[in-house]
């Protein structure tokens, strides 16, 4: 038997007497039984090899293999193996990025509020982090509860909300930090178009209903700029609030896991002179949130 501790009553919980590293499907239900009812699982002392962490990601759904934008290297040498993403500030042979190179803006775009790969058609459903290298101080990740969110709106606030759909898009958070507008070519944009998600969506495994944002939004279908950017930054600022917020802080071997349909994630400003290493693997969901077929009206 696993051992859970919860961290906070229905969000965070610490999973113990589990070893990642060769992990059985007994085991692996009673991870699964647990991540539908808390949306982050934190695992300590778990030094699993890259192989090892593909393997446990996998049992969650379909890996999500991404054609990154931006990540071209001589060689397309890469610090991580295919399929995971590289959440660190180091180049291909373990160097520090230099304070220009894009793939230091795409990880920035980290430290606003989201959550993985709300910019696709279909999104991501678990994303994993192991942490390879640390820094001592700063450099958190924070998660905020997003079903403990949308409980907490009143009745008619939630009705008013029912049934909006949001369009995210992969560079805006990115151009937030930095990323200079000119290095989206064309074949950039073709590559991440914007696409629409619901606002409001409901968890499959707990049943229960779930705001859905991302600093990836750049509008709401019918409303104007204003109002949408208004709307959205006030239920993110609600959400976010520290009753709805957990705060990560790494130790090396760490593993934690979360469900990116019902949290919204972050890492924390930390000294880059420092390395900080982690890759992450993430499973895509099992289908769009709208429809293929839905069109806006404008
Ligand atoms: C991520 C992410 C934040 C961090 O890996 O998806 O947003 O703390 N990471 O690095
Ligand atoms: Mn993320």
């Amino acid at each position: 038997m696993i051992a859970i501790k919860p961290v906070t009553p229905e969000f965070v919980a610490e999973i113990g007497n589990a070893d990642l590293s060769r992990l059985t499907d007994a085991v692996f239900t009673e991870i699964e039984a647990a991540f539908s009812r808390y949306a982050v699982l934190v695992f300590h002392h778990q030094p699993i090899n890259e192989e090892q962490q593909l393997v446990f990601a996998k049992r969650f759904g379909e890996l999500e293999v991404s054609v990154q934008p931006f990540v071209q290297t001589p060689g397309n040498k890469r610090r991580v193996a295919a399929g995971f993403s590289d959440i660190s500030n180091l180049d291909e042979n373990g160097k520090l990025l230099t304070e220009k190179d894009n793939r230091r803006f795409i990880n920035l775009a980290n430290q606003y509020w989201h959550t993985d790969s709300s910019f696709k058609r279909t999104p991501g459903k678990m994303s994993m982090l192991s942490a390879q290298s640390v820094v001592p101080t700063g450099g958190e990740t924070e998660f905020a509860d997003m079903r403990a969110a949308w409980d907490a709106l009143p009745a008619e606030r939630q009705k008013q909300l029912e049934g909006l759909i949001a369009e995210h898009d992969y560079y805006r958070s990115r151009l937030m930090v930095g990323l200079d507008p000119h290095s989206i070519s064309p074949e950039r944009r073709a590559l991440r178009p914007a696409v629409p998600q619901v606002l409001i969506r409901t968890h499959p495994a707990s049943g229960r209903k779930s705001l859905y944002l991302a600093s990836h939004i750049t509008r709401i279908y019918g409303m104007d700029e204003a109002e949408s950017r208004r709307l959205v930054d006030e239920l993110t600022e609600h959400a976010t609030q520290p009753a709805f917020t957990y705060q990560h802080h790494w130790t090396v071997g760490d593993v934690v896991l979360w469900d990116n349909r019902c949290t919204m994630h972050r890492g924390r400003p930390f000294d880059e002179s420092q390395p900080r290493a982690m890759r992450r693997a993430t499973v895509s969901d099992t289908g769009p949130t709208v429809p293929e077929n839905w069109h806006h009206a404008a």
